[in-house]
């Protein structure tokens, strides 16, 4: 049943371009305008809302500092995001015009659950994105979108992180439709684009071998730092997760312009730091990553740089570079996080470790 893969997750790691095709099926009209049917909350009242908190925990709060970015860019609706088991006892602000988006591919996570019950106390409107069918969470939630990824075995959470992040775009671009956004042909530009997206998914899965080279290389590395701007910094979050729960290594992500306001004294020879890169030209980071690189290099860190076709300014200042195709900024991190999941599994494997039952883990987590 794992497909002939060794694991789980590695299976679920290449059934990604299929489960990100997944998620967006039936989700466009034949004029190419997204129909989410599934939000039965009216038009109306979605033009009402005036703010927008995104609750998860883990890998699904991952997937929500993405959906942050591209959320209040394409709805310019202010967003918030919160861990769930943080998120109630900060008295948080809600009124009947917030709207409270949980994230749980499991739909049982206890804490995400008392969160939305706070949130509906308060009179909000949940929706919450979800992989599991009839799920807790979806029960108690105004609507659901589901994220069709199939089951997920493995206890690290890889095509359900992917989906999560499409369902938030596809929620971020159909409420700057609904809402009649003044930037309507970036809205219809992206909106195709990520139909585009399971092939470029394909493309990272196709050149695996160098990411399982790698993985022999720093098997035996102590630390790792991951690197990243903007919807970057929750890719390098993520990439750094999935290290820790299951190859048992400390690893760290940090947003690159940050680390040389201290952590960047952790910074030591030849320890591996991956960098997420912005795509050139069309980006106002990309240079300042370029020269977060740059810095890392030059105290000793072996920099392993994951950046766009055609972009060769950061040939001079990398050990290790991982080509993805051409994206737009905000679905960067549909591809960037590909090679880290993949970087993790194998590292993994070759320490000899269950990938799929990782020590002191478990699928969801259903108490508080
Ligand atoms: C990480 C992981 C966890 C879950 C988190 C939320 O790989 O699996 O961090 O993402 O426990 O679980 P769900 O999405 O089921 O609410």
């Amino acid at each position: 049943e794992k497909g002939g893969f060794d694991w789980f997750m590695r299976k679920e790691i290449y059934e990604q371009p299929q489960a990100v095709a997944d998620t967006l099926l039936g989700r466009y009209d034949a004029e190419g305008k997204l129909t989410l049917d599934e939000i039965r909350i009216s038009p109306e009242e979605l033009r009402r809302i005036n703010k927008i908190v995104i609750v998860a925990c883990g890998t699904a709060y991952h997937a929500g500092l993405v959906a942050k970015y591209a959320i209040e860019h394409w709805t310019r609706i202010p967003c918030e995001v919160d861990i769930a088991s943080e998120f109630r006892y900060r008295d948080p602000i809600i009124d009947p015009n917030t709207l409270v988006v949980t994230i749980s591919q499991s739909g049982e996570t206890a804490d995400t659950l008392m969160a939305i019950r706070h949130a509906r106390e308060q009179h909000a409107k949940v929706i919450a994105i979800c992989n599991v069918n009839g799920a807790t969470i979806p029960r108690e939630s105004d609507a659901v979108i589901y994220t069709h990824a199939g089951p997920e075995r493995g206890v690290a959470s890889t095509k359900g992180y992917l989906t999560q992040v499409v369902a938030c775009y596809l929620l971020g671009l159909y409420l700057a439709q609904v809402r009649g956004m003044k930037y309507g042909d970036e809205i219809k530009a992206i909106t195709d684009e990520l139909q585009k997206m399971p092939a470029a998914i394909q493309t990272m899965l196709d050149n695996d071998q160098q990411i399982l080279d790698l993985s022999k290389d720093l098997m035996d590395d102590r630390s790792f730092f991951f690197l990243g701007r903007h919807v970057g910094y929750p890719s390098a979050l993520e990439g750094a997760l999935k290290l820790k729960e299951i190859a048992y290594k400390h690893a760290e992500g940090f947003p690159a312009g940050e680390l040389k306001h201290g952590s960047i004294a952790l910074i030591e020879q030849d320890i591996p730091v991956f960098v997420m890169v912005p795509p050139q030209g069309r980006d106002q980071l990309h240079d300042k990553v370029v020269s977060n690189i740059q810095e890392v290099r030059a105290r000793g860190a072996k920099t392993i740089v994951l950046v766009e076709e055609g972009d060769d300014s950061v040939n001079p200042y990398a050990d290790v570079i991982i080509r993805h195709p051409k994206a737009s900024t905000l679905l960067q991190p549909l591809l960037a996080i590909v090679p880290l999941q993949l970087f993790a599994c194998e590292v993994a494997t070759l320490l000899g470790n269950d990938v799929d039952q990782p020590r002191n883990l478990a699928k969801s987590v259903t108490v508080e």
